[in-house]
């Protein structure tokens, strides 16, 4: 037998016989790792917009999405920012508009399933939050008459409203503007990011199915059970790997010399004064349901410094965080493991300690988040606004 072959032969052999099996798991963390599945979940629903969910809605909101003529200069469209290769960011640590902006481009993956948006959820609804790049004088620098006068007078748009709508454009430009938003929305809950090798674990787990559970690599399982004990969903909790709410692990919050960026408190402020925030007329859903935690929310100090909490799915290459502080994983994960709890900004209860972490345990940490991630298939390119 010729030498390379028998040495691939006992390499085969070697990996069979030590075909691993899945580290033991108490029926309490068998119950926290099921928390986080089943993945996908249902279809997000969203009464607050009359057209979430309808297919032709859908279509329109992907034109938009791509539309540079919302912008003031007809060079910015959202996914100027958001690009679709890029797991829907831009890789910066910091988003580049008509100048550089203080926060970076959050991923929309999934973000049909929250229920703050932006960094300091100033926005309560998905379409809210699409207005606000709009009309932003540092992004798009738009206007309601702009986007109105696009959807009346642009041939394919006006059809493709109509079809989405049930009727031709009309109401006055803010109500335009809206739908605009309305069915920006409809398009972006439709992004579910990929079942992942993680979830192939949860699921194998819940089953009982050892077999298929003891696939998962073991420097990720490790890494779980770090993740556990560290007690990260606290705030990662639930299939998204987020709570969908507010939390301060340290970050150092200073835009430029002598400005701070207090995050959610600043972001409270503005939901209270926004015109197309949940409690306002834009609200398609005649219940009032939608609006209850908007209107209960409450602005405390200890809001100071809280940033809402990011999903871990498909985290990416980085920079990660708010700012862009950190280039990557590794680096998040000293933070994690040095952070300091007299450092924190708010003066909520701390839920980070420092975790002191051997190099072994980071990299099976790292291995664990990485298991969070798959890769999505290319994006077809959107069929046509009227065939
Ligand atoms: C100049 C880059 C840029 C452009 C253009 C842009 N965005 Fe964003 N987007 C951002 C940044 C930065 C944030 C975070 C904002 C914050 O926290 O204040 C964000 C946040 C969001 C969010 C909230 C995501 C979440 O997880 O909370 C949504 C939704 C969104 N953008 C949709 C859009 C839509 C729709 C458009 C086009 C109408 C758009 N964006 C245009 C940079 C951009
Ligand atoms: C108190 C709530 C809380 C706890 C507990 C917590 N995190 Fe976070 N995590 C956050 C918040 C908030 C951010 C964003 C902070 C910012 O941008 O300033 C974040 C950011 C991250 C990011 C970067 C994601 C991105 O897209 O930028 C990773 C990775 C992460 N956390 C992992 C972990 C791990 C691992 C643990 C456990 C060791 C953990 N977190 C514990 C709240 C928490």
């Amino acid at each position: 037998m010729k030498r390379w072959l028998l040495g691939a032969l006992l390499a085969a052999l070697a990996a069979s016989a030590v075909a691993q099996a899945p580290l033991p798991w108490s029926d309490d963390e068998v119950k926290a790792i099921a928390r986080h599945g089943p993945w996908p979940p249902p279809a997000p629903s969203d009464p607050s917009n009359r057209v979430a969910g309808m297919p032709n809605a859908i279509v329109l909101g992907e034109h938009l999405f791509n539309e540079p003529r919302l912008s003031a200069d007809g060079a910015m469209s959202c996914a100027t920012c958001h690009v679709a290769g890029r797991d829907w960011g831009d890789g910066r640590a910091k988003a580049m508009g008509r100048r550089e902006l203080d926060r970076r481009t959050p991923s929309l993956w999934n973000v049909g399933y929250a229920h703050w948006f932006g960094w300091d959820g100033a926005g309560d609804s998905l379409w809210s939050q699409s207005i606000r790049p709009i009309l932003d004088p540092r992004e798009m620098a738009g206007d309601a008459a702009r986007v109105a006068g696009l959807l009346r007078e642009g041939k394919a748009l006006a059809c493709g409203y109509e079809r989405a709508f049930g009727h031709r454009p009309n109401g006055d430009d803010e109500k335009l503007l809206v739908d605009a938003a309305k069915a920006l929305a409809a398009f972006q809950a439709t992004l579910v990011s990929p079942r992942t090798p993680f979830d192939a674990f949860r699921d194998a787990l819940v089953a009982g199915d050892r077999e298929a559970a003891a696939r998962y690599p073991l420097a990720a399982q490790r890494g779980l059970k770090i993740f556990i004990e560290a007690n990260c969903a606290a705030c990662h909790f639930g299939p998204r790997f987020t709570n969908g709410e507010f939390g301060d692990v340290g970050i150092p919050f200073f835009t430029r010399p002598g400005e701070v960026d207090s995050g959610r408190l600043d972001g409270l402020g503005k939901l209270a004064n926004s015109t197309f925030n949940l409690l306002g007329k834009h609200n398609d859903d005649a219940s009032g349901a939608s609006a209850l935690r908007t209107r209960h929310v409450q602005r405390l100090h200890s809001n100071f410094g809280e940033f809402r909490v990011p999903s871990l799915r498909q985290l990416g290459s980085g920079p990660f965080m708010h700012n862009g502080h950190f280039a990557t994983l590794e680096d998040v994960v000293k933070h994690y493991s040095e952070v300091n709890p007299d450092r924190l900004h708010s003066d909520a209860l701390p839920l980070v300690r420092p975790l002191a972490l051997t190099s072994e345990q980071s990299a099976d940490l790292i291995a664990f988040l990485r298991t969070l991630s798959a890769e999505a298939p290319p994006r077809p390119t959107p069929p046509p606004l009227c065939p």
